[in-house]
């Protein structure tokens, strides 16, 4: 009998169309009286910004802007904005915006708590003792940062990703409004979404899985195999955008309490090669993975083919299994991706300095994956 142990916390969250009006009452419960919005150009120039400010000065609360955030989070950038939010005596953060500002929120919330810099806590051996208050606001539905004890940032001492975790980096609310996320472009859209099917997939599928996290990714990639073309093509399909933002949460959730997978430790060396998105990477190395992964768990990938709405009367277990691939694989056409690493620029000689990334890090996790199987999935992914 298996009795896994497993550790769960949904932070608190309005979720809904409209549910962004809810933000000054919101502020008041959490006492926030000096705010400081987190976010970036995109958001701003997308108009997001302005519905927030316009809900904040209902609120009466003090409030101030730190819209320079980057992608991939690089950690001066995290600096800038902690000295920011130091000065401003801020006591409520505000993140609104994609992974990239919400893993940011995050790490504010670390620095500025404690006035720390970010040399103070990178490699340190225990995490910061306080974290400021923060309300995170995602823009889009994929990388489920929201519901996530992660914050992912680039180490610019070395140029390497690397991520804080625990109880402080959780979100203290989180606002989930599917209104937001009207106006993202397809593009994202698409990329996000693929994201957030992967971790759903890769949770799904990974070797400690439970009955409890699959509620989670069950559910996750039955909405997004639902939902995501349709965004695709209408972006402006709201029941379905509400669908794929509550997906993205689930699918987050469900990574959190059922673990990752091989994916998502090979796609940083795809990405840093090919200088794609994360959500691209992702529908490039994922069929691979999946193929590699299949003999040690058919159940579990015909079921999942089950679940992302495959016809399956009269098909082989062997032969069902197969079909998750290649209806992930038609998903990831029908969105207008990519599925070579060729057709991203990588080639057969980028392959062993790739693995050597993947291996050195990729650490404890990547057992009981061996160089070989790293190879031997790129190479069919070229
Ligand atoms: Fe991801």
């Amino acid at each position: 009998m298996s009795l896994p142990n497993f550790f769960i916390k949904i932070p608190y969250s309005l979720v809904g169309p409209g549910s962004i009006s809810k933000l000054p009452e919101l502020i008041k419960e959490m006492d926030g009286t000096r705010v400081l919005i987190v976010t970036d150009n995109g958001v701003k120039e997308a108009g997001l910004l302005h519905t927030l400010i316009e809900s904040i000065k209902n609120s009466g609360c003090h409030y101030s802007t730190y819209d320079e955030c980057m992608p991939n989070t690089p950690s001066g950038n995290i600096d800038q904005c902690a000295k920011k939010a130091i000065e401003e005596q801020t006591d409520l953060l505000i993140g609104i915006g994609g992974g990239s500002v919400i893993d940011t929120t995050k790490i504010v919330s670390l620095l500025a708590a404690n006035s720390l810099e970010m040399s103070d806590i990178i490699g340190a051996p225990t995490m910061p003792s306080k974290a400021l208050a923060k309300i995170i606001i995602p823009t889009t539905s994929g990388t489920g940062s929201e519901w996530s004890r992660l914050a992912l940032y680039t180490d610019e001492a070395d140029g390497r990703k690397k991520m804080f975790r625990g109880m402080k980096v959780f979100a203290d609310a989180v606002i989930i409004d599917p209104e937001l996320t009207l106006g993202m472009p397809q593009r994202v859209t698409a990329d996000t979404g693929i994201d957030a099917l992967t971790h759903a997939i890769e949770a799904y599928t990974s070797s400690t899985a439970h009955t409890v996290g699959d509620s989670f990714s069950e559910t996750a990639i039955q909405m997004v195999s639902c939902n995501l073309l349709r965004v695709y093509n209408n972006g402006k399909d709201l029941e379905a955008r509400y669908n794929m933002s509550i997906a993205a949460s689930l699918a987050m959730e469900a990574m959190t309490v059922e673990g990752g997978g091989l994916a998502h430790m090979i796609d940083a060396s795809i990405i840093a090669k090919a200088h794609i998105s994360h959500g691209a990477a992702l529908a490039i190395i994922l069929p691979h993975v999946m193929e590699y992964d299949i003999p040690a768990n058919v159940d579990r990938y015909a079921r999942l083919a089950t679940l992302m709405g495959a016809k399956m009367s009269g098909l082989s277990l062997d032969e069902a299994a197969a079909l998750s691939v290649q209806t992930f694989k038609k998903l990831c056409s029908d969105l207008g991706m990519k599925h070579k690493l060729s057709q991203v620029g990588i080639k057969s000689d980028d392959i062993p300095a790739m693995v050597e990334n993947v291996l050195k890090f990729g650490g404890a996790r990547l057992a009981p994956h061996k160089a070989e199987d790293i190879t031997s999935i790129l190479k069919a992914a070229l």
